[in-house]
């Protein structure tokens, strides 16, 4: 493989990584690594592969979730969730809830996304881009979706904070929040279960009620999924876009005066470049699996690091290098395959108005702190980013456009 020269590890500006993720130049396309949890993983870091891998049927996450599978994390995830179930039981789940993730969908909470994003950032000429946009962006749009009440967003905003530690907090303070978290999801459960109304936890709610289509720990870890990795991901995935920009102020130029129709390319540019969730969940081979020259033993685990894939230097020219006009800007960070991001598209939307109207607002946008003094989420964490994003917006915004660059 290429050199890799991840900004994250070089620039130190991209926070912390786990300490099993190599941050060598030479790292073959697979590599074993030690865990946190002291078991042996593999770790696939090629682009082609890694694709290759997530839609490999040879590789189960059902029998990643089992309690003698290896682990990355010491939480075990719940087995009954969307991201541990393989088909059939996960198409039949993933079904249930797809149809407010579709881009038709997804086009209708636009505009609402963008006049909130307005609101937030009117007459300020500073602001906290974590805490003061992107959580209050996020909660709002994942509990639209859900059909969470709008005077409860709040309320799940800071639950769902301190439960995943998005601006503050330790694994060990995390433990009692997460408990409050889930009684609050059970509530708004059998509230649905009562009253269901339009929305996804009303459909939930009325396909487990009378249909039996799904279980009630199904039911409520779908719930708790939607929910959380709806809102953190959005979160931290906008921190490390502005923070690609804030180090690449050119870049930030282009951004800020390309018309609106092509910012949807510099999103991919920014997700390739800066990935909220670093690699994949991980899955455990049901048979023997010969990838290049590694065997992968049926009953070991593997992980695709997302982030190495996304700077593979033979799937992205000149990987390292930010160019928000790179077209088109292939990636991996929503995954690939059967359990690739259900709310790709929301994300997507989410960081494009977000983006748009945040160059809208000012031409000019700089740190307000130093960027290597940010703090970071742990780099334990499943989701990376900066706890705290404050920025000065100077001038006003767009005026002209640009053109896409090749790509091979
Ligand atoms: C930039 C933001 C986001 C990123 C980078 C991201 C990334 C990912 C990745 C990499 C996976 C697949 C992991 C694997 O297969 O190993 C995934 C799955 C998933 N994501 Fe996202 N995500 C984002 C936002 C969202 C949003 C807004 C939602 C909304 C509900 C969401 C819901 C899900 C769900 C439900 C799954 C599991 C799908 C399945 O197992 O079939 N994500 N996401």
């Amino acid at each position: 493989m290429n050199p890799l020269n991840l900004p994250s590890r070089t620039a130190g500006q991209h926070g912390p990584l786990p300490d099993f993720l190599p941050a060598e130049a030479d790292v073959a396309d697979v590599v074993s690594v030690i865990a946190p949890t002291g078991d042996r993983i593999w770790l696939v870091t090629a682009y082609d592969l890694g694709r290759a891998v997530l839609t490999d049927e040879r590789f189960s996450r059902a029998a990643a979730v089992t309690p003698e599978a290896p682990a990355v994390h010491p939480m075990r995830p719940d087995p009954a969730a969307l991201t541990s179930l393989d088909p059939p039981q996960h198409t039949r789940l993933r079904r249930l809830v797809n149809r407010p993730f579709t881009p038709r969908a997804v086009a209708g909470l636009e505009e609402g996304i963008r006049r909130q994003a307005r609101r937030l950032l009117a007459g300020r000429d500073r602001i906290d881009l974590v805490a003061e946009y992107a959580m209050p962006l996020s909660a709002t749009t994942i509990c639209r979706v859900l059909g969470v009440p709008e005077a409860e967003h709040d309320r799940f905003a800071g639950l769902a904070d301190r439960a995943l530690g998005i601006t503050t907090g330790t694994f060990e303070e995390q433990g009692p929040a997460r408990d409050a978290l889930r009684a609050y999801i059970r509530e708004l459960i059998d509230r649905a279960r009562r009253d269901p109304g339009e929305h996804v936890l009303g459909t939930l709610a009325t396909a487990y009620d009378e249909g039996g289509a799904l279980s009630h720990d199904e039911l409520t870890a779908l719930v708790e999924l939607l929910l959380n990795a709806g809102y953190e991901t959005s979160i931290g995935q906008l921190g490390l876009a502005v923070v690609s920009l804030l180090e690449h102020p050119d870049q930030w130029h282009r951004l800020a005066t390309a018309p609106h129709r092509e910012t949807a390319a510099a999103v991919e540019e920014l997700l390739r470049h800066a990935p909220v969730v670093p690699m994949s969940f991980t899955r455990v081979a049901r048979q023997d699996v010969r990838l290049g020259p590694v065997v992968v033993r049926a009953g070991e685990a593997l992980v695709v690091s997302l982030l190495h894939a996304n700077f593979d230097a033979r799937a992205h020219r000149d990987p390292a290098r930010l160019d928000i006009t790179r077209c088109p800007a292939r990636h991996l960070t929503f995954g690939h395959g059967a359990h690739t991001c259900l709310g790709a598209q929301l994300a997507r939307t989410q960081l494009r108005v977000a983006l748009e109207e945040l160059a809208t607002a000012a031409s000019g946008l700089t740190p307000h702190i130093p960027l290597p003094s940010l703090p970071w989420r742990q780099p334990e964490a499943v989701v990376r980013g900066p706890l705290t994003l404050p920025v000065n917006l100077t001038g006003s915004g767009r005026s002209w456009g640009r053109r896409c660059s090749s790509q091979p």
